[in-house]
């Protein structure tokens, strides 16, 4: 495509957005968004059940988030798999910036995928801790808002349960010297007209958030093969960017595993967003009070107890039964029964949520032990580990 073309059908795009009442950005997720327009929009494929075979065929099994569907789309996945195939292998790279707020249960999910892939191909993890994006992007009022939530962050990822030869944790703000130089070289091949289209900047943005795009896209180049980068699909344009630049530096484009967003606590068209704490089950949350959250949140369930017996919940646009699915329930055929059972009428919101704010309770339980653990491996991923003392010897070469 032409760079007219290209710029055109951004502009249009956008249009076409506003008109239709969502809009997914890097920094703004708003409105219920349409996946199949999203998937047309930003050029991504959707995740073919002949290509979940083929990833089966090397890891024996598949996670229940992609049998779900809730990683439904992709990148060059094949190609991933081809390079493993023979011999060229591949890397792992994803991200969290860090905000005024903690983790959401939501932001477990590229981390649980990542580890399931790094775990299954046994190939190295790199996870960059932007933590200038948020305040570049005025999501917060100073750089020392987001301080507590670095490390707080960083323990909820290690808790996850990486490889800790396997795997670099960075904080920009700190291994910036040893990205600069590739950042400069990306950026020199991203004109603002480009970064303007696809970002959506304008006269307000900081000229910080305009440079930044080229800092996200250096750790693609952590290592001359291809990258894979499971995220939800708000990160795309990052990656769109960087399989524009990657030919021009020599390097691979990337691939990336694309993800839906975790609704939030009011409803289906609601993404859960930390900074909205009433949408959201932190990770550092009281589990009692997470547990109160789930029994007061929206279901798909009918105004009474009479009706719902007789016409029967509606699974499909239900928070409790989508985290069932997504975090809560393992087992296909169990979450199966569930979902006819409450199709049926038979099973009521209350015990549904009763249930599942158990499972929330113990699960919020388990992993803010794993949190207190990851405090002693920190220094591990952050430095020590057999990669991460490795990176901390790596400069951008040609
Ligand atoms: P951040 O901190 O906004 O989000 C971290 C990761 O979580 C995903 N995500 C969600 N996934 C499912 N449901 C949700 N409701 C939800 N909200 C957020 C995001 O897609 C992301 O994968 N710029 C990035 C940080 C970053 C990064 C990366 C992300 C740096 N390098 C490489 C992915 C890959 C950011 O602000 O993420």
């Amino acid at each position: 495509m032409n760079n007219y073309v290209f710029l055109l059908v951004c502009f249009w795009s956008k249009v076409v957005d506003s008109v239709e009442g969502y809009e997914v950005t890097p920094w703004e997720v708003r409105g219920k968004v349409d996946y199949d327009r999203l998937v047309v929009e930003f050029g991504v494929e959707k995740i073919s059940p002949e290509l979940l075979e083929e990833l089966k065929r090397h890891t024996g099994e598949l996670h229940w988030l992609l049998r779900r569907g809730f990683f439904f789309a992709h990148r060059d996945l094949g190609q991933v798999l081809k390079d493993y195939s023979e011999g060229r292998g591949f890397f792992l790279y994803t991200g969290r910036a860090p905000s005024k707020s903690p983790m959401h249960i939501g932001h477990m999910i590229p981390f649980l995928m990542t580890r399931w892939i790094q775990e299954k191909f046994n190939v190295n993890a790199y996870i960059m801790i932007p933590d200038e994006e948020k305040f570049l992007a005025k999501k917060v009022n100073s750089l020392e808002d987001v301080e507590p939530y670095v490390i707080q962050d960083i323990l909820n990822i290690i808790a996850i349960g990486f490889d800790e030869d396997k795997t670099f944790i960075f904080r920009d703000t700190e291994y910036i010297g040893h990205m600069y130089r590739a950042a400069v070289k990306v950026a020199r091949h991203i004109n603002f007209s480009t970064a303007k289209a696809i970002f959506g900047f304008h006269g307000e943005t900081s000229i910080g958030l305009i440079f930044y795009p080229a800092l996200q896209i250096v750790p693609t180049l952590f290592e001359k093969r291809r990258p894979l980068i499971p995220c939800a699909i708000d990160q795309d344009p990052y990656f769109r960017l960087q399989r524009d630049v990657a030919p021009k530096l020599g390097r691979y484009k990337t691939a990336e595993l694309l993800s839906k967003f975790v609704w939030g606590l009011l409803g289906p068209d609601t993404k859960m967003s930390a900074s909205e704490p009433e949408t959201a089950i932190l990770l550092n949350e009281d589990p009692d009070k997470a547990a109160k959250k789930i029994m007061n949140a929206f279901t798909g369930g009918r105004a009474t107890k009479e009706e719902q017996r007789k016409l029967g919940g509606i699974p499909e646009i239900c928070p409790i039964f989508h985290w069932y699915s997504l975090l809560f329930e393992e087992d296909d055929k169990k979450l199966q029964e569930r979902y006819n059972a409450c199709k049926s009428g038979e099973l009521l919101c209350g015990e549904c949520k009763k249930e599942l704010a158990k499972r929330v309770k113990i699960f919020l339980k388990k992993h803010q032990e794993k949190v207190e653990r990851a405090k002693e491996k920190v220094e591990k991923f952050l430095y020590d580990g057999k990669l991460a003392n490795q990176m901390w010897n790596w400069e951008y070469r040609d």
